[in-house]
């Protein structure tokens, strides 16, 4: 097996972690579709088990033995060595959505009567389970609007007495407003105000930028999260999410995961395996595809203002230098009127898909207030700078000149 250390991940992701000659000289790792595995005898059953539940400290290099597909299973013990080296973390945890890998994350690190500080706008689903499900378990989260104030508001927070955060979680760039949030100022925060008995964590969602233009753990963040749905499935035909961090404390994360049983399936694994191949050069082109579309919205008259990386204020262009290594294929924008004109447009569009998800192959075109942001009340929408006017594009690696032509058409239906 490789060093992870000597090669970088693109070359990695064509063979890390798997050694053909376990598998019959198969140069891409076959789909282990089996619920369970055969123990030797049953003094190795014993022992799985044991390493498994935390009775027994693994021996320096010993591999955990495989038991029973909900706890562990080569397709996805491979992704997991694999996807870890993008932000060389210690470790990751594959599961069967974006969400499933969120709760689990928050659940597994927030106590009743504790607190997370969220960035808003975040994902809709996050919205919801932060402000809907997570106080039922008398859990609460506090809200603060991603951006260049938000560490201000943060400290604010944390400086009141008793007030019991435990979890940061931020979402940067932010869905759909692509506003971002300073992590190294966050992190300093969270150092400072948290103690060894009640330390606070700095989650990120890395799901917009990550793993190829932004990793959050090299900038010192805690945990990050994934809907492994969007760029690194990156082909719009599968629902994945992934955690990666420290061993000790994706441990927790790993104990809800073996006991909800949200992992992904084996053949999730495996196809975010190939995903993995490509994911360099899909974002890298879907980028390219973008940056033109930026240039073309900023001429149209109807286009009020374009949320982009580089497009926003120099607060917002100074986070954006230090923490990511590209702009990304995410581009909302506001269209002059409201709901109407946006609508026009949506229905207008020939080649782009009016769907909602992001970071597939093919172009697509969505209205956060309406769809992915929906469930937010209006002053959360408010909150947030979610408005009628504006649509969300997740820029796929068509020939560019084929989405340009296409938008424009659908804009020109509100001139
Ligand atoms: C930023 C972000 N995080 C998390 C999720 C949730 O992921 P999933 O749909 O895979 O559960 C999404 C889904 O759109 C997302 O956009």
């Amino acid at each position: 097996m490789k060093h992870k250390g000597c090669l970088h991940p693109e070359t990695l992701m064509m063979g890390y972690g798997y050694d053909p000659f376990l598998s019959e000289g198969a140069v891409k790792p076959p789909v282990f579709l089996t619920s369970t595995f055969a123990f030797r005898n049953a003094e190795a059953g014993k022992h799985f088990f044991e390493l498994a539940y935390g009775m027994k400290e693994k021996e320096p290099g010993e591999v955990p033995g495989l038991i029973y597909s909900r706890l562990n299973n080569p397709d996805l013990e491979i992704l997991e060595n694999r996807l870890a080296v993008w932000e060389n973390a210690e470790t990751s945890l594959v599961f069967s959505s974006g969400m499933a890998a969120i709760s689990s994350t928050i659940l597994a690190h927030v106590s009743p009567g504790e607190e997370v500080v969220a960035t808003t706008p975040v994902y809709g689903g996050t919205h919801y389970f932060l402000s809907k499900i997570m106080p039922r378990w008398g859990m609460r989260c506090h809200w603060i609007p991603a951006g260049s104030t938000f560490v201000d508001e943060l400290e604010q927070r944390l400086q009141q007495p008793d007030h019991g955060v435990r979890m940061v979680y931020i979402e940067t760039p932010a869905n759909p407003s692509n506003q971002m949030t300073d992590l190294k100022r966050c992190l300093d925060l969270c150092r400072r105000h948290g103690t060894e008995e009640r330390p606070i964590r700095l989650v990120v969602d890395n799901t917009f930028m990550g793993p190829v233009f932004q990793q959050p753990l090299k900038l010192g963040a805690d945990i990050t999260v994934y809907s492994a749905t969007k760029f690194i499935g990156g082909h719009s035909d599968l629902v994945a999410g992934a955690v990666l961090g420290p061993q000790e404390l994706l441990a927790p994360i790993s104990e809800m995961r073996t006991i909800f049983g949200n992992m992904a399936s084996p053949f999730t694994g495996w196809l975010l395996m190939r995903s993995l191949e490509t994911v360099g050069i899909r974002m890298r082109q879907q980028q390219a595809n973008a940056r033109a579309i930026v240039e073309m919205l900023k001429e149209q008259d109807c286009v009020e203002k374009v949320y982009y990386p580089g497009e926003l204020d120099d607060e917002q262009d100074r986070i954006w230098r230090n923490q990511c290594s590209g702009t990304g294929s995410l581009i909302s924008f506001d269209i002059r009127g409201g709901e109407a004109e946006a609508f026009r447009v949506l229905d207008s569009v020939k080649h782009c898909k009016l769907a909602v998800s992001l970071g597939g192959t093919e172009t697509l075109i969505q209205h956060p207030a309406t769809m992915t942001h929906s469930d937010m009340s209006p002053e959360d929408m408010q909150h947030a700078a979610i408005s009628g006017s504006m649509i969300r594009l997740s820029v796929g690696i068509e020939h560019v000149d084929d989405i340009i032509e296409d938008l424009r058409q659908a804009l020109h239906t509100v001139r």
